[in-house]
């Protein structure tokens, strides 16, 4: 694994950058990443275009013998092009433009900005594309960001009827699909379908999943135009896209499809203090992140390509500035989300971002470097972790044990009709992830339609519309099964199933969810442990009941390998049906300590300290000490060799 910075030549005086790119290779960073938000400086006036500026930058780094990665500028078009084509700004669901004055401020179905997105990539990509510097290409970046996959725009709207056309053929087939005969929505016309916003209560979610289907394609085509000019200009260089956290806006795995490397942006602090975490976790890991914010990513990220590449574009090295609140790491934490990273099987991590801009939006975002060019705390931690990385060699082969099936459908189906508060599939895909982490096992997540083969353990944390092929990949697979709620119980147009969920599952598990119930906080039926709260189904089913509340309502049926979890995945509950699960797949548990989390590479153990307090790694953990302690103080990383 490599390690990189991300670098903003254009925001410093030229005098800085060639000290700056020795400092860079002296702290054992191998990878920058530039570019990504200079249109107005490549492209100052309509047509003109500077290269002088960045032909001496790229010169300056490549001469530091610095890898370098080019961002395409698409994120932030410059005022002249939004003046000349005002049309091309995203719409948001109230009908407001989305104004010029920060960033990614256009409309991904705007047919002129696309022209101009594709100018501007080959524009770039003729001039260093064969560039001896230029390893990698970043298209665009974070797609998304700032809520931005959704436009309600003409362009959109003329789109959207297109795509319609193109899937349903004929717009009784659309009525029919979508059951627009409720409340009288029949459309005579594919013209008269309208996107779904400013309906007066909620539109019908089969339109509402047809367009978010819809957008999630126009991300993608946005996407494979410049892959496609960066492929003819620049061979041999990989393609590469930063995606955010706990994001599902549009289709991950549909874009990986055209990248060679999947990046991603890892912000720890930021991610725990913005997104829903107990009120405990929020104070606990305040300075470290929820121990398994990071995995998840990287576990997440490394199955949308099927090589597996997959990197950390953007690595936080202190405070943030976008959060409520914005701790500074504890220290060693720098060192230890990189370290993490590297156990995971990631090819570069790259912070963000080497010194702090004193200007502008981020100015209370850290950098490597301080704004007076003094070191940050965290760069000694990265050189630090170079230090180790070079100690420590080759990682070995990511060890299979359990698979989750997480769909980014599953997410749109599940946040369009939620029928109970924060009820989502991708956190109960979390929610599995972290009680199967806690268990001390490896975990990959992968696609409905990546193969199975090689994982003892697989669970369907919440996968409401089940592809065949992943039926009939189930019932080859050898291994246990965990099917959770929600699972196969819609049709791919937000039908429930007209043999009742869960539909094609039931080729599997012998049962039908006849009713669906979501419970207020504080509702609930504790169990032994554990207790089913915010949702639960009941079943008619002839398969063997594994698991009651203390009030014998139901919760888990069993039916030779395949188990039925009929409750949302609260941490006990989870953890309690896939120890069993991971139990009869002949898995060793090893329930770990609070904030101690392991990561299996080969013959190694990686252990990481998410904790305040020293940890002790539990005697069944055995191998030789290769870096660290068996005691490790908060933010420690030991790694073990058998
Ligand atoms: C990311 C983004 C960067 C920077 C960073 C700040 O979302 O890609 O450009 O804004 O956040 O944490």
């Amino acid at each position: 694994m490599k390690l990189g910075t991300c670098y903003y030549p254009e925001h410093w005086p030229e005098h800085l950058w060639p000290e700056d790119a020795r400092r860079m290779a002296e702290a054992g960073l191998k990878q920058v990443r530039i570019g990504e938000f200079a249109w107005s400086r490549i492209e100052p006036q309509p047509g003109r275009l500077d290269w002088v500026w960045l032909d001496r930058a790229i010169d300056t780094l490549h001469g530091a013998g610095l890898e370098i990665i080019l961002g395409t500028p698409t994120a932030t078009p410059p005022k002249w092009l939004v003046d000349r084509m005002p049309d091309m700004v995203a719409i948001d669901d109230q009908g407001r433009p989305r104004g010029f004055g920060s960033r990614r401020h256009y409309c991904f179905s705007h047919r002129g900005y696309r022209a101009e997105a594709a100018r501007i990539t080959r524009a770039v990509a003729e001039r260093y594309g064969q560039h001896p510097a230029i390893v990698a290409w970043q298209t665009d970046n974070e797609y998304g960001c700032h809520d931005t996959v959704l436009s309600f725009s003409d362009a959109a709207r003329l789109a959207f009827r297109a795509w319609l056309a193109d899937r349903y053929g004929t717009v009784d087939a659309l009525n029919r699909a979508w059951g627009n005969v409720f409340w009288s929505m029949e459309y005579r016309s594919f013209d008269e379908v309208d996107l779904p916003n400013l309906t007066v209560t909620e539109a019908n979610p089969a339109h509402w999943l047809a367009f978010r289907r819809f957008a999630s394609d126009e991300v993608v085509a946005f996407n494979r135009n410049q892959v496609e000019i960066l492929r003819q200009l620049s061979p041999g260089r990989d393609v590469v896209h930063n995606y955010m956290g706990f994001f599902t806006e549009f289709d991950h795995h549909a874009v990986a499809a055209d990248l060679d490397v999947v990046g991603w942006d890892s912000y720890p602090l930021g991610f725990l203090d913005s997104f829903p975490f107990a009120e405990a976790d929020k104070l606990a890991y305040a300075r470290q992140g929820h121990p398994d914010i990071a995995a998840f990513h990287h576990d997440l990220y490394r199955g949308c390509t099927p090589t597996g590449r997959w990197s950390v574009l953007e690595q936080q090295p202190g405070p943030v500035n976008w959060a409520r609140h914005n701790p500074a790491p504890l220290p060693g934490m720098v060192r230890l989300w990189t370290l993490e990273a590297m156990a995971h099987g990631a090819e570069l991590v790259s912070y963000f971002r080497w010194r702090q801009f004193p200007q502008a939006q981020e100015q209370h975002h850290a950098g490597l470097l301080r704004p007076d060019n003094e070191p940050a705390p965290g760069l000694a931690e990265a050189a630090q972790s170079a230090l180790d990385i070079a100690a420590l060699g080759p990682v070995g082969e990511p060890v299979k044990q359990v698979a989750l099936i997480f769909a980014y459908d599953a997410d749109w189906v599940t946040k369009i009709q939620p029928q109970g508060a924060g009820l989502s599939a991708l956190w109960a895909t979390f929610a599995c992830y972290s009680a199967l982490r806690k268990l001390g096992l490896n975990v990959d997540i992968i696609p409905p339609t990546a193969s199975l083969d090689g994982y003892a353990l697989v669970v369907l944390p919440c996968v409401p519309i089940v592809p065949d092929a992943l039926v009939a990949a189930l019932q080859s697979f050898n291994g246990q099964v965990v099917i959770g709620p929600r699972s196969g119980s819609r049709e791919p147009d937000f039908a429930i199933p007209g043999n009742l969920p869960p539909g094609p599952l039931q080729a599997l598990f012998p049962a039908k969810v006849v009713r669906a119930e979501s419970l207020r906080p504080g509702l609930t039926h504790p169990g032994d442990g554990w207790e089913i709260a915010r949702w639960r189904e009941d079943l008619e089913t002839s398969s063997e009941l594994e698991l009651c509340a203390s009030d014998g309502t139901p919760v888990c049926w069993k039916h030779g390998k395949v188990r039925y979890l009929a409750a949302w995945p609260e941490p006990g509950l989870a953890s309690e049906v896939l120890s069993r699960a991971a139990r009869d797949a002949d898995l060793m548990l090893q329930p770990l300590p609070d904030g101690l989390r392991v990561r299996r590479a080969g013959k190694r153990i990686f252990a990481f300290n998410y904790s305040t307090q020293t940890s002790e790694l539990p005697g069944s953990l055995a191998g030789k000490l290769i870096l660290g302690e068996r005691t490790l103080p908060p933010a420690g990383v030991t790694v073990l060799e058998a």
